[in-house]
């Protein structure tokens, strides 16, 4: 009894951020003509299992993508297809659509279970009613240029924190050693975020911990602090945002100009790809925001009537099978120039965000030197330009899991 009361805590506490989101998405606008869509991998095993916990879950393999995961990857499709009526057809057409993804297998699951979602096969475009009725292959493009970007080093001060006691009584039971590795602390968080999600009972040490002042809820509270620890920082820590993110929005602002000079008829773009790198494009393209679960991320409109014009929109899973597209907070520089229906003109988007933007990424990372992927490279040297620290940053790529 005591258990399930503790597990229902825990579970709101983990929902506590998806039950702020909006229950409807926003309706998209009449004049929309072009529709880019960006997410991160839906839920994943962690990298390493808990032991001595009853899991029920996980047999995917470390990493990989789990139930979970592909049930929110497809409740993105169909939000999304619900999002944009008929804008393109429900079947899937090559001139019209065209989707990318990291080569991490998540991201590619999650990518699939997504389409699926958008493009229902119809008519002439069934195969196989009997077996598949909703479901045809799609295909998608792989570039890790735009979307796998690595994990830095270090990226700014992630190591440092004041719960040595947690973590010294976290390592204890788990018999894994936190002690600098908060990368095995984001393990751990990783493992509560499964239990819950599959709801499997936590252990004693958890519920009712031996440690000084700490509730069970406290200390569950201080371990999902350090979930994803390594990729949030990143996304905070401009060089490190801008080497992740500044190649994928380049991309972003080429597609958009294509789409306002009709150079083709794409009507769809849909990227997956990992937190890090999703959470740094939308930072980089001026979204106000601190977190993104799995599977959530941005859609782009773009109009050309009355006025040539894009609006920003976060979407996020609430928590599994249901997602929700709504617009995002907007830094001070693109909301002023917002429109009542949260529009902003294409050319004062491409001012402000384009410097935040590069094409030539083998210059970005001196090539051919960053893809050697040497962790034990020594680049302490002291004085360096900013551009350099760009460089040593990508260059020092270390074994932090990109997630
Ligand atoms: C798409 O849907 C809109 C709104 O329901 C409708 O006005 C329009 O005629 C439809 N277009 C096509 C090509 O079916
Ligand atoms: C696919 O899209 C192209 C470009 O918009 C269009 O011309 C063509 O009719 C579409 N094909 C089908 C089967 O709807
Ligand atoms: C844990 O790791 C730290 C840093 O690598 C090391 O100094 C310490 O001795 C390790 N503790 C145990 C119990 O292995
Ligand atoms: C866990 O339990 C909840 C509530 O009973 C249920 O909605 C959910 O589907 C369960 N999770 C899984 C993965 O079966
Ligand atoms: C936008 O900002 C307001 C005010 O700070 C905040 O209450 C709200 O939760 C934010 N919404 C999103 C989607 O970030
Ligand atoms: C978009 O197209 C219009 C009309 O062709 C053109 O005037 C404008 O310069 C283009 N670019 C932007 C950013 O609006």
């Amino acid at each position: 009894m005591k258990i399930l009361i503790l597990t229902t805590i825990f579970l709101n506490t983990l929902y506590a951020n998806e039950h702020q989101l909006p229950l409807v998405s926003t309706t998209i606008s009449p004049n929309t003509e072009f529709v880019i869509f960006g997410t991160r991998h839906g839920n994943r095993n962690p990298d390493e299992y808990l032991s001595g916990i009853d899991r029920s879950w996980g047999q995917e393999g470390s990493l990989e993508l789990t139930s979970v995961g592909k049930r929110q990857g497809y409740g993105l499709g169909v939000e999304l297809r619900k999002f944009i009526g008929n804008l393109t057809s429900s079947n899937y057409n090559a001139s019209e659509v065209k989707y990318y993804s990291s080569s991490a297998n998540r991201c590619q699951m999650t990518l699939q279970v997504a389409i699926t979602g958008l493009h229902p096969p119809q008519s002439w475009n069934d195969w196989n009613t009997q077996r598949f009725d909703d479901w045809s292959p799609i295909p998608y493009t792989i570039s890790d240029p735009i979307l796998r970007m690595y994990s830095v080093k270090s990226c700014k001060k992630s190591d440092e924190n004041d719960n040595s006691q947690v973590l010294q009584y976290l390592s204890q039971e788990t018999g894994w050693n936190m002690t600098q590795n908060l990368g095995k602390a984001a393990d751990l968080a990783d493992n509560l975020i499964q239990m819950d999600f599959y709801n499997t009972t936590y252990p004693l040490w958890l519920t009712q911990p031996k440690i000084n002042g700490y509730s069970g809820s406290e200390l569950k509270k201080t371990i999902m602090e350090f979930a994803e620890i390594h990729p949030r920082s990143c996304a905070y820590y401009y060089p490190c945002r801008y080497l992740m993110g500044g190649l994928w929005l380049d991309d972003v602002i080429n597609k958009l100009n294509d789409a306002n000079d009709s150079k083709n008829a794409l009507k769809v773009i849909g990227y997956a790809s990992h937190t890090e790198v999703t959470l740094a494009v939308m930072k980089l393209m001026g979204i106000e925001k601190e977190e993104l679960t799995t599977s959530a991320g941005f859609v782009i409109e773009f109009r050309r009537r009355p006025n040539v014009a894009v609006r920003i929109l976060n979407h996020d899973p609430n928590p599994i099978d249901t997602h929700v597209i709504y617009p995002a907070n907007l830094t001070k520089e693109l909301s002023d120039v917002q429109e009542s229906d949260g529009f902003i003109r294409l050319s004062d988007f491409i001012r402000i965000v384009r410097p935040e933007s590069y094409s030539d990424w083998p210059k970005q990372c001196d090539a051919p030197s960053c893809a050697l992927d040497n962790p034990n490279a020594d680049f302490s040297s002291s004085t360096r330009s900013f551009s350099s620290q760009l460089t040593v940053a990508f260059v020092t790529i270390l074994a932090v899991i990109i997630q």
